[in-house]
C-alpha cells in the first residue's frame, strides 16, 4: 500500500496564524518513517501552493473566502488523483477549512467507485457553523456544513457534486465546543455526535463500536483528526483549545480500533500550529497517534479481543 503526504501549508481558514507550519512539523516529527516501519510505501508529494493569508476580517460572514476556495480547490484536485491512482492520501494540514478539499475528493472518489462513505470526525468542535451563525467568521469553523451543502456554491459545489456528503455518512467524536446557533443546525440536521459527554459515560472503547457500526468491505474510512480532539494537556500545540478532550490512552484507542477494520483509506492531519507548540511536542504526539492509526500494537495480535 502506498501512502501520499500532501502539504498544505495555509492558515486562511483559522483564527490565529501559524497552522501553515504545520506540514514541516509533522515531516520533522518522523511522519513518513513512522509510516514506513509500519510497512507502507510513502510518496512525500511536497507542499501544494495557494495564496497567502491575506489577514482581514470576515466580509459577509466569512473571513477570506477567495483564499480559501483556492486552497480547497487545489487540494480537491491533489486528492482526488491520489485516490484515482488507488494510493492512500495523508493531508498534512493546515487549517481544517481544508477539511472541505479532502472530503469533497474522497467523497467523489467513493461515487465514482462504488463505495460506502464513512467520515470520522476527531475535534473538539463540530465545525457546522453557516456565514450566519458564525461567531467568528473563521471558515474552519465550517467545513461540515459546507460538506452538507450549507453554503455558497463556490464552496459546497466543490466535487461537483451538492452536497458533497450527507450527515448520515459523518460521525463525530470528542466534541465539547459548540456554538448556540451551530448547536440547533447539529441537531436539525442529525449529525450523530459521540461528545465527551458520551465518551464520559460510555468509555472510548463502546463510542467507537458505535461509530464503527455498519463498516464493512466496501466502506472507505475516512478520519478527519484535528489535533484540538486531544486535552490540550496533551496538545497544547493548537489555535482553539478546549479543555476536557480524550487523554493520550483513549486517543490511542480509537486509533487503533480505527485500525483494527482494516478499512481506513484516506486521512486529514489538521489544526497542528507549530508557533503555539512546547518543542514539536504535539507534532509528536500527533505522530505517535498516527502510527497506530496505521496498525501499529505493542504485540503481536489476532484479532482484537473484543466480543
Ligand atoms: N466554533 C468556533 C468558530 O466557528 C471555533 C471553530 C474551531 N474550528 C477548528 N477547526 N479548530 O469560530
Ligand atoms: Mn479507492
Ligand atoms: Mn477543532
Ligand atoms: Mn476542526
Amino acid at each position: 500500500r502506498t501512502v501520499s503526504l500532501i502539504g498544505v501549508p495555509t492558515d486562511v481558514g483559522a483564527g490565529a496564524r501559524g497552522a501553515s507550519m504545520g506540514p514541516e512539523a509533522l515531516r520533522v516529527a518522523g511522519l513518513a518513517e513512522v509510516l514506513q516501519a509500519q510497512g507502507l510505501r510513502v510518496h512525500d508529494r511536497g507542499n501544494l501552493a495557494g495564496p497567502s493569508n491575506p489577514w482581514q476580517p470576515p466580509e459577509n460572514g466569512y473571513r477570506h473566502f477567495e483564499a480559501v476556495k483556492a486552497w480547497n480547490e487545489a487540494l480537491h484536485g491533489a486528492v482526488f488523483d491520489e485516490l484515482q491512482q488507488a494510493r492512500l492520501p495523508v493531508v498534512l494540514g493546515g487549517d481544517h477549512c481544508l477539511g472541505l478539499g479532502s472530503i469533497s475528493a474522497v467523497a467523489r472518489h467513493c461515487r465514482a467507485s462504488g463505495k460506502k462513505l464513512r467520515v470520522l470526525w476527531l475535534d473538539a468542535h463540530a465545525d457546522f457553523n453557516t456565514a450566519e451563525l458564525t461567531p467568528s467568521g473563521n471558515i474552519h469553523g465550517m467545513p461540515v456544513a459546507l460538506l452538507c451543502g450549507l453554503g455558497p456554491a463556490a464552496l459546497t459545489g466543490i466535487g461537483g457534486t451538492t452536497p458533497a456528503v450527507r450527515p448520515d455518512q459523518i460521525r463525530q467524536i470528542g466534541i465539547r465546543s459548540v456554538d448556540p446557533g451551530e448547536k440547533r443546525l447539529v441537531h436539525e440536521h442529525g449529525l450523530e455526535v459521540f461528545d465527551m459527554r458520551y465518551i464520559d459515560e460510555m468509555g472510548m472503547r463502546h463510542t467507537m463500536e458505535q461509530a464503527l457500526l455498519g463498516v464493512d468491505d466496501n466502506t472507505h474510512l475516512h478520519v478527519s483528526f484535528d489535533v484540538d480532539f486531544l486535552d490540550p494537556e496533551v496538545a497544547p500545540g493548537v489555535g482553539t483549545t478546549v479543555r476536557g478532550g480524550p487523554t493520550d490512552r483513549e486517543a490511542q484507542l480509537c486509533m487503533e480500533m480505527i485500525a483494527d477494520t482494516g478499512r481506513l483509506a484516506s486521512l486529514d492531519v489538521m489544526e497542528l500550529n507549530p508557533a503555539l507548540d512546547v518543542r514539536n511536542r504535539t507534532a509528536e504526539v500527533a505522530v505517535d497517534l498516527i502510527e497506530s492509526l496505521f496498525g501499529k500494537s505493542t504485540l503481536m495480535r489476532k484479532t482484537a479481543p473484543r466480543a
